[in-house]
């Protein structure tokens, strides 16, 4: 039977905030904006600069690119979201519901935060938007910045951006393989290749059985593991397998693995995805203790590597997902079998770089340069004239001198520069300078766009 559905008035979402997640706001006194001393990023937090531009662009065009193809429409999902999304979606004993959320009681009272990840976002619109009933799968593409007040290093932010790809409304095994087959495609086509690590976490009954075996296994050995791992096998036994502690790593390796545990059709849903991996001929490996940070999976999941990682280099994963066919139903929906995956954009970008990719590199191919007051008047209707006629065009009318303003044009290394100086406004003329001979031409202002398109599609 659907539970209660999520959309509830405010009065009654008040009442039901769970109360171990209230959290009392305190002022931070080693904040970095004391007195006199200039505002710095928080912890974590980072400026994605004009130079990061290119790769930005690079990993968000094959992104939307491919959710274009493979059927994908956008959605914008807020920032902020009730609290208890997530608490009841990643589950309460994740690391990043107990120890990572940016929580903060709104002007209400109401504990809000700020979005962790965004596939619980995407279900409660899902549900909240009457989706189940349009024909499935519904599709849905997003991409945005995602919180988690992690322990900040290298390839971990406390702001790290995603792009994300989930399909509601089918349990075929093709659908999971889509995943996994989009996201190496879109990793090799920004020129990395990767690994799939891929799992199966069989059903809720099949994990019944397996975390007995799970418990059993590390009560032996209950005194040599961390805190964390003793009170989660107590309280979500599946989450010891997240531990990254190093003493924990050795009984992690010897624990029991999920995939024995799986029955038949399980098995066959696995089998069938790892076969369409094989068709495609995607690298992947199979990996037992790949459980996933987070609680809402079932069956299949997966996370992409970089496959020429150093060895005994700490791996960050690039993107990961898998199917969560209880999610809808834990949310008051009804029972809707779902699918997705989210590749990360910083991770992505700092292994382009890294490996000496670049990324899309803008390039204009006029420059406009106006002389005196006058000139950049008629400048500015003339630039928003060539950007509609598809001219990609630059400018700097910070810059006055001729001089300085030809230099920033062979920096941009455009093909034209136009030159508008008091003469050529008086007589509605305007000089066309060819960058590479030096060749100057004067024409009519009010002809100049169909002349340079001319000339740029003669260039081509
Ligand atoms: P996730 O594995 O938590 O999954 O995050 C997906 C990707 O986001 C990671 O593989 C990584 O590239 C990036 N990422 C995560 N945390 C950070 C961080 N602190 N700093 C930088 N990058 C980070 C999810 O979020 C699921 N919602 C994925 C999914 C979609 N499952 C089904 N559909």
């Amino acid at each position: 039977m659907p539970k209660k559905p999520l959309a509830q008035p405010k009065e009654k979402e008040k009442e039901e905030e769970p109360k171990e997640l209230k959290i009392e706001a305190k002022v931070d006194d080693k904040a970095p904006m004391k007195k006199g001393k200039t505002p710095q990023l928080l912890r974590g937090f980072r400026d994605i600069l004009p130079d990061d531009q290119p790769y930005w662009d690079a990993v968000h065009g094959v992104g939307q690119g491919l959710a274009k193809s493979y059927g994908y429409d956008r959605i914008e999902l807020p920032l902020v979201e009730s609290a208890d999304l997530f608490a009841r979606s990643v589950g309460k004993q994740t690391d990043i519901v107990e120890k990572e959320m940016f929580m903060f009681p709104d002007a209400s009272g109401v504990n809000v935060v700020l979005r962790p990840e965004a596939t619980a976002s995407c279900a409660r619109a899902y549900i909240e938007h009457g989706m189940v009933d349009r024909p499935q799968p519904v599709k849905m593409y997003y991409e945005g910045p995602m919180f988690r007040y992690e322990r900040p290093q290298a390839g971990r932010y406390r702001q790290f951006f995603q792009m994300g790809f989930e399909s509601f409304g089918s349990p075929d095994p093709v659908v999971d393989a889509e995943m996994i087959i989009l996201g190496n495609v879109l990793y090799n086509e920004l020129g990395l290749p990767v690994v799939a690590h891929v799992n199966s976490l069989g059903t809720p009954e099949n994990r019944t059985q397996y975390k007995v075996e799970l418990v059993a296994h590390y009560r032996k050995h209950k005194n040599e593991t961390c805190e964390d791992c003793k009170r989660r096998i107590l309280k979500n036994p599946l989450r010891v397998l997240d531990c990254k502690e190093e003493g924990c790593q050795p009984i992690k390796e010897s624990a029991p693995q999920i995939l024995d545990f799986l029955d038949e059709a399980s098995k066959e849903h696995f089998m069938k995805v790892l076969e369409y991996l094989d068709e495609m001929s995607v690298p992947y490996v199979l990996t037992p203790h790949l459980v996933r940070g987070l609680d809402y999976y079932a069956h299949t999941v997966f996370e992409f590597y970089l496959a020429d990682q150093e060895e005994g280099r700490r791996q960050t994963a690039l993107g990961g997902g898998g199917r969560y066919d209880g999610l809808c139903e834990l949310l008051g929906g009804r029972p809707t079998p779902a699918c997705g995956f989210a590749p990360g954009v910083d991770r992505i970008m700092s292994a382009m770089k890294e490996k000496g990719l670049s990324g899309i590199v803008r390039q204009p191919q006029v420059f406009l340069a106006p002389l005196g007051d006058a000139a950049r008047k008629k400048a500015f209707p003339l630039f928003e004239r060539m950007r509609k006629a598809g001219i990609d065009a630059t400018q700097s009318f910070g810059k006055s001198a001729l001089k300085a303003q030809l230099e920033a044009a062979d920096k941009a290394k455009v093909r034209y520069t136009l030159i508008l100086g008091q003469k050529e406004v008086l007589d509605g003329t305007i000089i066309i300078r060819d960058m590479e001979s030096g060749a100057q031409e004067t024409v009519d202002n009010s002809k100049v766009v169909a002349i340079l398109q001319k000339k740029l599609e003669k260039a081509v």
